[in-house]
């Protein structure tokens, strides 16, 4: 038995925010945005909503494509750092119940941008336990309500949406599914990604300062990072398949910043092509944004059953990971 990605959805809220946008507020160029981060846009998650809700949609996208209905899901895991409520309940049992999936246990990982990666390997190993069937896998931010607006260094990168997959036990002997998974955290550099204030540290309280329960970045530091933790990501999982890169039919990376993709695609002689990139029209939405790119992939039949594809995360924790996944 494998654990396969059975069916893969999406939703991207209607509201753009374009870099123009962005120049009306803060001190900052169409042109420094595109040639520092390859981002043209962001989507906007719409007033009344929150991450639970487009979470739904995108998992009942994935539902339909997977043809499993809402009373088959044994588990909902969720991944965000932009959940409906600080700690609890989780967005995952907000979904359990919109969607009505009365027989699933439900709960939130926190793995920041890497969260789509680490929950498609707990879904994996939760199956080939076997005490589960079908597990609904989503990665969903409203990272535009902890943005801090007036910072230029990090209010240009962020946007939001959410992606889902359906992760299934498949009984055919066609070797399809996620086949490995690389987990890893780098906790020394906690403070270089981080919300400082509301949790058990910095409590909310008359005298926080509002800037601390905003999003906040080290940029230098976490691009160093994520450059090198890329090329560790891709050696290992080739390595214990003993494969080569011209096995890989697409490496699907967390879309944080076009330039780390370039600068991982030199330092290891992949050309550019081998990534799918995304990050013009959504920029960087944290752990929905592996999602966003298959599913995208999938809509432009950009993927055969039995290829094989790479998918790769890096950020807040600092957390590291990916999958090798033949589709
Ligand atoms: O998903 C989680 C993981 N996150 C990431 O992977 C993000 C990793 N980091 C990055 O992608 C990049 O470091 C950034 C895009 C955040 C920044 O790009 P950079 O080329 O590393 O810029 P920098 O931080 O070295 O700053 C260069 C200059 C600074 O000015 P000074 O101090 O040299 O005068 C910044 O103030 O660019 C300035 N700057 C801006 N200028 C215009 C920073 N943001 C902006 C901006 N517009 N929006």
């Amino acid at each position: 038995m494998t654990a396969e990605i059975r069916g893969i959805g999406a939703f991207i809220p209607e509201k753009v925010i374009t870099n123009e946008d962005l120049c009306k507020t803060v001190d900052t160029t169409d042109e420094w945005i595109k040639s520092h981060t390859g981002i043209e846009k962001r989507h906007m998650i719409a007033d009344e909503d929150a991450t639970s809700d487009m979470a739904t949609r995108a998992a009942r996208v994935a539902m339909e494509r997977a043809q499993v209905d809402a009373e088959e899901l044994d588990m909902i895991i969720v991944s965000s750092v932009t959940g409906d409520y600080p700690g609890f309940p989780s967005t995952a049992c907000l979904v359990q119940k919109n969607l009505g999936a009365e027989q699933a246990g439900a709960f939130d990982i926190l793995a920041g941008c890497t969260g789509f990666i680490y929950g498609l390997s707990i879904a994996k190993n939760m199956i080939l336990g076997g005490d589960f069937k079908h597990i609904l896998v989503i990665g969903a931010e409203s990272l535009t309500r902890i943005t801090n607006w007036d910072d230029r260094n990090t209010c240009v990168l962020f946007g939001d949406g959410a992606g889902a997959a359906i992760v299934s036990a498949n009984n055919h002997v066609d070797g399809r599914g996620i086949l490995q998974s690389v987990l890893k955290a780098e906790g020394a550099g906690a403070e270089y990604l981080m919300r400082k204030a509301g949790g058990s540290r910095h409590p909310l309280n008359a005298e926080t300062n509002i800037a601390d329960n905003l999003l906040s970045m080290n940029g230098r530091r976490v691009y160093g990072f994520a450059v090198r933790v890329n090329t560790i990501l891709i050696n290992s999982l080739l390595k214990k398949h003993n494969l080569r890169i011209g096995d890989i039919k697409y490496i699907v990376p967390h879309q944080a910043n076009e330039r780390i993709i370039q600068a991982v695609s030199e330092r290891m002689n992949i050309p550019m092509d081998k990534f799918y990139l995304n990050i013009r029209e959504y920029a960087n939405t944290s752990a929905a944004s592996v999602p966003l790119a298959l599913n995208e992939m999938v809509e432009k039949k950009l993927l055969n059953k039995g290829d094989l594809i790479m998918t790769l995360g890096f950020g807040a924790g600092l957390t590291y990971g990916g999958n090798l996944i033949r589709w």
